[in-house]
């Protein structure tokens, strides 16, 4: 599942996230490629801006993908729940379109690990973080620093064992607005989330700024990588 529904305020692109050109393809059709590319993944949702459904299909059939689409919801966890509607598999992974670095390699990693392990409700790719935390209270008074060797940036691909994903959206189905992954309504839920480490350069295009790095990183990957 694709979660590509956002709309790209922060970006300040005129347009849904999903859209914008980034190295000479649409930010979603990177995601796109990188999941049909991946062994492990047998079909796709993409997850559309309210409206966007039909652009969304027509941007998979240009890149050669056949997907289904999904229409959004209010906030990320209600647009993952929309997606999951079409998902009869075993497991699932759910992924931000906002991340076009994302690797076929670390999807089938991901993928791998939670069908090795029997346990588990999920697997995350995560990334160790560079700064030093700090939790603060609204004011912004520091109340406490973490210690940084043991606290990991969340990313995605996440994959979950689809059932138990569902049970943990549907038991905070009233708190889905403060959820910003989905492995936190699964660790909510009681279910145990296991870390994968990403390659740090998986970034999530948020800003401007944000977008110009991801151009020049997947500009330096070969154009057979994918394809
Ligand atoms: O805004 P945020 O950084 O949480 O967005 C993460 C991902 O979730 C993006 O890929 C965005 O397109 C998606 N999203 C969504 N539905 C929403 C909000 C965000 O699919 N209502």
């Amino acid at each position: 599942v694709i979660a590509a529904a956002g709309s790209g305020e922060r970006l300040g692109a005129g347009g849904p996230k999903a859209f914008v050109e980034v190295a000479g393809r649409p930010l979603l059709a990177w995601s796109l490629a990188a999941f049909d590319a991946a062994a492990s993944v047998g079909a796709i949702v993409v997850v559309a801006p309210p409206g966007e459904e039909k652009r969304i299909g027509d941007l998979a059939a240009e890149a050669g993908i056949e997907g289904i689409v999904a229409p959004g919801g209010e906030h990320r966890s209600k647009s993952v729940a929309n997606g999951l509607l079409h998902v009869d598999t075993e497991l699932v992974v759910v992924h931000d379109a906002a991340r076009p670095l994302v690797a076929p390699t670390l999807i089938d990693e991901v993928v791998m690990r939670l069908q090795g392990d029997g346990g588990v409700a999920g697997v995350i790719a995560a990334a160790p973080v560079a700064d030093t935390i700090k939790e603060a209270s609204l004011s912004r008074r520091v109340l406490r620093t973490p210690e940084r060797s043991r606290l990991w940036g969340a990313q995605t691909p996440q994959v979950f064992r689809t059932g138990i994903l569902r049970q943990a959206l549907s038991a905070h189905a009233g708190e889905l607005e403060f959820a910003t992954d989905d492995a936190s309504l699964v660790e909510r839920f009681g279910g145990e989330v296991l870390i994968h480490e990403a390659p740090q350069q998986t970034i999530k295009v948020t800003t401007p700024r944000v977008l110009r790095v991801a151009e020049l990183l997947l500009a330096g990957r070969s154009s057979t990588e994918l394809d």
